[in-house]
This record gives C-alpha cells, sequence and structure tokens, in this order.
C-alpha cells in the first residue's frame, strides 16, 4: 500500500509541504494501528522539468487523445507513472493569486489530458485524493484554488476527494482535518470504505 504526496511549493517545510505530511502522518498513524504497512513519499513538483501542455496537432487535442501518450520526454512521464503505480494521491498547492501555483495548473493540464482521454480507462479513475490550498498570505483564494482543483480533478476522474482550503487565519483547523484526512484515506485502502 502506498500514498504519494505531490506538493508545488519551493519550500520543503513550508505551510503547503506541511500540511501534505500531516495527512501521511495520518495515513502512517492509522495503517500501524491496524498493523499494516504503507509506504509513503512526497514529490516536490518544482524540482521537476516538466514543460507547458504544447496542444499537439494540427486542431490541438494531442497525440495523447488517440492513446499514443504525450510527444514531450520530460518529467511527467516518470511521475505520471509514479502516482499510477500509487494507491492513493496527496497533492498540494499553495495559493498563488487566489488560484494554484503555476508548476501545479501545469503538471494538472498535463495529467487532465492524458487521462481524460483514456475515458472509462483512465488509470487514475476512481483513485482516492487529498487537495490542499495553502494560503499563507492575506489568506484570499483557497476556495478559489479548490474550484481550480475541483475541475481538474473531475476531467481527471479521481474520487473520494477531500478538499482543504487552508489560510494562515485557519490553519490550526486544517492540520488537525489533514491528519484526518490521512486516516481516511488509510480507511478506504484497508477495508473500501472511510475508516
Ligand atoms: C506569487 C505569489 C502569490 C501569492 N498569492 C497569494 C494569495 O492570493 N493569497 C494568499 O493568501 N497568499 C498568497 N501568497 C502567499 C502564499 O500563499 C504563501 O506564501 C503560501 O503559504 C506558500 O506556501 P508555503 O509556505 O508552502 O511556501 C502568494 C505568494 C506568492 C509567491
Amino acid at each position: 500500500m502506498n500514498i504519494i504526496a505531490v506538493q508545488s511549493s519551493n519550500r520543503p517545510d513550508g505551510l503547503t509541504a506541511s500540511l501534505a505530511k500531516e495527512v501521511l502522518a495520518g495515513a502512517t498513524e492509522a495503517t500501524d494501528n491496524a498493523g499494516k504497512c504503507i509506504e509513503t513519499a512526497v514529490v516536490d513538483l518544482n524540482s521537476l522539468k516538466i514543460n507547458v501542455c504544447r496542444a499537439c496537432g494540427e486542431r490541438g487535442w494531442g497525440q495523447c487523445r488517440e492513446g499514443r501518450g504525450c510527444i514531450q520526454d520530460d518529467d511527467f512521464t516518470q511521475l505520471y507513472e509514479r502516482i499510477c503505480r500509487a494507491d492513493a494521491l496527496v497533492f498540494a498547492s499553495p495559493v498563488y493569486f487566489g488560484d494554484l501555483s503555476e508548476s501545479a495548473k501545469t503538471f494538472l493540464d498535463r495529467l487532465r489530458r492524458q487521462e481524460w482521454s483514456r475515458k472509462e480507462a483512465g488509470r487514475l479513475r476512481g483513485k482516492p485524493v487529498v487537495g490542499i490550498m495553502a494560503a499563507g498570505g492575506s489568506g484570499n483564494g483557497p476556495v478559489n484554488a479548490v474550484r481550480s482543483l475541483e475541475n481538474y480533478m473531475t476531467y481527471i476522474g479521481m474520487s473520494h476527494v477531500i478538499y482543504l482550503p487552508t489560510s494562515r487565519q485557519n490553519q490550526g483547523v486544517q492540520f488537525k482535518a489533514a491528519r484526518e484526512a490521512g486516516r481516511h484515506l488509510a480507511g478506504i485502502l484497508l477495508e473500501g470504505h472511510p475508516s
């Protein structure tokens, strides 16, 4: 059993990454209590080289729509494979300009193309997700960022999505929610239903 957290802040110990790690800690706690093993990993999206989608092809639908994968050979491919192999995903972005970060959007643009093209055969279809948006400045924008992530998730077809729109002001509550979300994810993976 394994859960991968993808986080898109430059600060490996900032608010965004810390919330993602709290989800993983909750999942680890729940699996330990159940006497099961879980592997967790955190991927810093900004350390990878992931290009923007080139909307290739004459009409912009891309060769991915025909099931031929992406024309680009960059770090997207290996991260996509890692997420496909994982049992659940934690996706965490800082809130920039009231939205997801630039690298989060670039990655999700590519992921949406790949998965939407596969329709019912989507490799991430039904996989549980926790989505974290961390607004560490004014506190404005995490709900809008959730809306943005929800749109991606709708096309990607991931399910059991728990969204944690977090600001400096509500982070105390949201850290507890992140821990609980991790326990919940573990419950889904252990039992097939929430713990
Ligand atoms: C370009 C940019 C735009 C930002 N826009 C917002 C914003 O709209 N709302 C907000 O509360 N904070 C905003 N911030 C602050 C970040 O959300 C804050 O630094 C966040 O906690 C980053 O998470 P981290 O600690 O994981 O790096 C912005 C920061 C940057 C660099």
